[in-house]
């Protein structure tokens, strides 16, 4: 088999067998096909897609291109939850304790921020000495004990898609459906999860800009999970604005912390309680999403949840007072309150330009060896819909150094559009695909 016949087979828009497809898959990962020829290849799927066989074929090579954790040792269905990345979601940090304090282990596999999208492994790191490098073993014991641990991506997993991800996102090639859903299941398959949840996220803020192209990527990674034997859900959820109403690491864990108290925003409850109802469903813990949602509802009342996060902390490594008392987390050393311009209605939040904006202000990464700034970010007063005043303030952002911050203020200014209409939101929950 040659590259440059597979190249030219996808140029010219045919489908490729499944053992043409992990022999470049393999090849790549080896080192044996240069970066050149892939790219020509990712390029020309691009152009031309690929079909349902070919997808599947993918994603099972990267998945199968490394460690496939073996997580039978822990007791019951596993639940995983994922998100295609978005801005200002904290749902990990949320649902994470609640599903696991209702008894169903939650063996999470976390990422870091990516492009303007956070990361749930930074944003655990505000913790004081938290770590997500624990052992194989570490992991299924704390797993077994107290039903959540979370780790970051281990070298071994998946290590072609690791290599392909930084060869996309270099070549103009991350935003193709089949290159993301096997991107994203591989790494699934691989962490040996039973249930898995994935949050396609549609809008501004998202890989996916449309309802309809995320509901396409929910439907082939839907297929791909239950034709490999796990029970996937997908929830299509709403990126025309940022999740909640803080944007930026340990903003956005005392954001969390309010949530575990029974004080989340809306949209962010939402969010949480259908993903982890969806969570619970899978694992056969309940029988119905009602049922799922009065129980959560109930760990949130009682403390469970919270107790559970402070638990799960300190088992990591993390000190759990910061849990009861967020006061602790450090704080950036400047405010700056962005005001309304004009008045008007709240009408569009360019989402990926705001995640950008806590970007710029050291709280996600330039290149990847940058150190975050884990305290700066962007606190919402308002979002769409609201009706605002000239001079009301619209966000605080939390910066520490000048130049950044006066860089961020012009870039939030122009993410956030004033209309003379009244505008209602769009529900945060844009649907759910069970089976396709
Ligand atoms: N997240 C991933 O892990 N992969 C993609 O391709 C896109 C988002």
């Amino acid at each position: 088999m040659r590259m440059y016949d597979l190249i030219t087979k996808k140029k010219q828009g045919n489908a490729l067998t499944d053992a043409e497809i992990r022999f470049l898959v393999n090849g790549y990962t080896k080192g044996e096909i240069p970066d050149y020829q892939m790219s020509a290849f990712l390029m020309a799927v691009c152009f031309h897609g690929m079909n349902e066989a070919e997808t599947l074929s993918l994603t099972m090579a990267m998945a199968e291109s490394g460690e496939m954790l073996d997580l039978s040792a822990i007791h019951g269905m596993k639940a995983d939850k994922h998100s295609t990345g978005g801005v200002g979601d904290k749902t990990s940090l949320i649902l994470g304790p609640m599903v696991a304090s209702l008894g169903v282990p939650v063996a999470k596999m976390s990422g870091r921020g990516l492009g303007h999208t956070g990361g749930t492994i930074d944003k655990l790191e505000s913790f004081p000495g938290f770590s997500v490098s624990i052992s194989n073993d570490k992991f299924i014991e704390n797993v077994n004990r107290m039903k959540l641990a979370i780790i970051g991506q281990t070298a071994d997993l998946a290590p072609a898609d690791k290599k392909l991800y930084a060869l996309r996102d270099v070549t103009a090639t991350v935003d193709q459906l089949s290159l993301i859903a096997s991107s994203i299941m591989s790494k699934k398959l691989a962490a040996g999860s039973d249930v898995i949840v994935l949050d396609v996220k549609a809008g501004s803020g998202a890989f996916m800009k449309t309802y309809e192209d995320a509901r396409k990527l929910a439907e082939t990674m839907v297929r791909i999970g239950n034709g490999a034997g796990r029970k996937t859900y997908a929830v299509i959820s709403d990126m025309n604005q940022p999740l909640g109403f803080a944007v930026g690491n340990i903003l956005e864990v005392k954001e969390a912390i309010e949530a575990l108290n029974g004080r989340a925003p809306e949209d962010l409850n939402d969010a949480c309680m259908t993903l982890a109802s969806y969570m619970l469903l899978g694992a056969g813990r309940v029988t119905s999403v009602p049922e799922a949602k009065d129980l959560l509802a109930e760990t949130i009342r009682s403390g469970t949840a919270l107790t559970k996060l402070a638990e799960f902390v300190e088992a990591q490594g993390g000190d759990k007072r910061y849990v009861y008392e967020p006061d602790r987390f450090p704080k950036a050393s400047l405010t700056y309150e962005v005001k309304a311009q004009t008045e008007g209605f709240i009408s569009g939040m360019n989402t990926e330009e705001i995640g950008l904006t806590s970007l710029v202000l050291g709280g996600g990464r330039e290149t990847k060896e940058s150190e975050i700034d884990l305290t700066v970010g962007i606190v919402f007063e308002k979002k769409i819909g609201a009706k605002v005043n000239t001079g009301d303030t619209v966000a605080v952002l939390h910066a520490n150094d000048k130049e950044k911050l006066s860089a961020a203020i012009e870039r939030l200014q122009k993410a956030i559009v004033i209309g003379q209409t009244p505008v209602s939101p769009a529900p945060h929950i844009l649907g759910v695909v069970e089976q396709s």
